[in-house]
């Protein structure tokens, strides 16, 4: 059932304390402090200037938070700022508005507008020309970077109405005339901070801007759909239940969600499945085709993906460039051959997603097993020989002395050729306890001791830079988020019957030490 949801008077950077609803066909993603709800980000409307996140009750039912002072909402990736909510307006669908930089509303550009376009502006992205991206509930986005402009949904909604939606007409006119998109605003971010962003990816791929823009009718409409690269996450199933990961993405983790109080309602998030309702689009989809990212959920479990590959195969479209954000934890699932449907293809990069070795992997990746994981990137080289392998990395509060170590680790064992395109390293989006900036003084100075000597060693300048990120970031600002990462990690414990201490003893005195308030 449906109650207020109570919004508390903000000053720039405060956390955000409120209780609000879900509301999965709405887009408005969620942050909470405590549990694993996280990940909701809004779709907001324009009324009278001001911006609301509308939240609606859908079929998901809502999202009942028990202990209000333990939901916080954060918009912004690595949670750079929080935004600032103004007021509460009640309405039948529960309002809420917020403060968002504001995007310019244009009806029409005009044929001069299109002329005088520069591809290199500060603002074009060939994104929303060239792609689609749509998460593990089936929500559509300009791309996985820009959560905030939630196009629709596909349950509802065909790939046709989303790629004309008018939010995505708004970006691309914006875009014409070199307006910054607001929604896009992590990529804008990226550049300043580390001088490369998924644009930048977009721009470089896709390169052929002035005949994207020319085919673009006035009100920012396209006539074809032509979707040069899709990615796909249409379901949350999962084997694996990562301590940073949630029931959004991961089914494994709906058991531990409920038992540790996360989720208070048995129908609220459950396995999601949503190919069905892009079945019947995809032989034009992936006729245009050129490159196609799977992940989830665990991509090689999501029986539909082999599905794609064999329609695929049978187009003989082996051109198409395939991406996988995958656990690599399982290769054989439904008597499906993967690695021989993977040598069909030229161009395929498994990006296995892998936080430590050995142990520490394994208590971070829940119910992955290390032995298997290697045995996998074994086969893989000795079946598909041609295919890219790379390790993704998410940086956090368990992992970040061993990172260097892992780094070694898997050069020496060939899982990766060790450039920096080999080893990728992104940082947590969410939850803020498990974020590094949040480690204590001692700790920081002892990771900053390990990344410097690292550093030192490594003799390729892009590499060091690779790693020089972490510590930049690690240093930038000190959260204390402590007393709520030992209350979590105590209660994970207990439900998973592991202990913290033994699995990363370097951190045992650290946790000792923490008092819970
Ligand atoms: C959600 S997973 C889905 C694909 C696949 N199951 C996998 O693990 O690669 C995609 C990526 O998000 C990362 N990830 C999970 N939780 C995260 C979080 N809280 N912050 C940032 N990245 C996260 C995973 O480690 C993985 O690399
Ligand atoms: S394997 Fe991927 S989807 Fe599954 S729990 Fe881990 S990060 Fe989440």
């Amino acid at each position: 059932m449906i109650t207020d949801a109570q919004v508390y008077s903000l000053k720039e950077n405060d956390n955000l304390f409120f209780k609000v609803y879900f509301l999965q066909n709405n887009n408005f993603y969620v942050f909470f402090a405590n549990d694993r709800l996280a990940s909701i980000y809004g779709m907001y409307e324009k009324i009278n200037n001001i911006y609301y996140l509308k939240a609606n009750y859908n079929s998901y039912g809502s999202i009942e938070i028990q202990n209000e002072s333990s939901c916080y909402v954060e918009y912004n990736r690595n949670s750079i700022q929080y935004k600032k909510i103004l007021s509460y307006v009640k309405t039948k669908e529960y309002n809420i508005s917020i403060t968002i930089p504001e995007g310019e509303y244009i009806e029409k550009i005009s044929n001069e507008n299109k002329e005088s376009f520069n591809p290199n502006n500060e603002s074009f992205c060939s994104a929303p020309w060239t792609h689609l991206y749509l998460d593990g509930s089936g929500n559509a986005f300009p791309c996985c970077k820009n959560k905030k402009s939630g196009l629709g949904n596909i349950e509802t909604e065909t790939v046709k109405e989303l790629w004309n939606t008018e939010k995505l007409k708004l970006i691309r006119k914006n875009m014409i005339l070199g307006n910054k998109i607001p929604s896009c605003e992590t990529c804008y971010l990226n550049e300043k901070r580390w001088g490369m962003s998924y644009r930048n990816f977009f721009n470089s791929k896709f390169a052929n801007k002035y005949e994207l823009v020319k085919n673009t009718n006035l009100d920012g409409s396209l006539d074809d759909v032509n979707i040069s690269f899709l990615d796909l996450r249409y379901s949350n199933l999962c084997n694996l239940k990562c301590i940073m990961c949630s029931p959004y993405s991961s089914s494994a983790w709906i058991e531990d969600a409920k038992k540790i109080g996360t989720i208070s309602k048995d129908n609220i998030i459950k396995p999601i499945n949503l190919y069905n309702s892009i079945k019947d689009q995809l032989p034009a989809l992936l006729k245009n085709v050129t490159r196609i990212n799977f992940a989830g959920g665990e991509p090689l479990l999501i029986k539909e993906n082999y599905e794609i590959l064999d329609q695929l195969i049978s187009l003989k479209r082996f051109d198409v460039e395939l991406t996988y954000n995958t656990n690599f934890s399982k290769l054989n699932n439904f008597n499906q051959d993967i690695l021989a449907k993977w040598s069909y293809f030229k161009d395929i990069t498994i990006k296995a997603s892998l936080d430590a070795i050995r142990v520490r992997g394994e208590y971070i990746r829940k119910g992955l097993i290390w032995k298997d994981f290697f045995m996998n990137r074994d086969l893989l080289r000795k079946k598909v020989p041609h295919a890219k392998f790379k390790i993704f990395c998410t940086v956090q509060l368990l992992n970040i002395l061993h990172i260097p170590e892992m780094y070694k680790y898997l050069k020496t064992h060939m899982f990766i050729d060790g450039s920096p395109e080999s080893f990728h390293l992104s940082f947590l989006d969410w939850p803020r306890y498990y974020d590094i900036r949040s480690l204590p003084k001692e700790v920081k100075e002892k990771a900053n001791l390990i990344y410097n000597k690292f550093i030192d060693e490594l003799d390729n300048q892009r590499l060091k830079d690779h790693f020089k990120k972490v510590l930049i970031y690690l240093n930038e600002q000190d959260y204390n988020y402590q007393s709520e990462f030992k209350s979590f990690t105590e209660k994970l414990d207990d439900i998973r019957k592991q202990d913290v201490k033994t699995v990363f003893p370097e951190l045992k005195e650290y946790f000792d030490i923490i008092n819970l308030h």
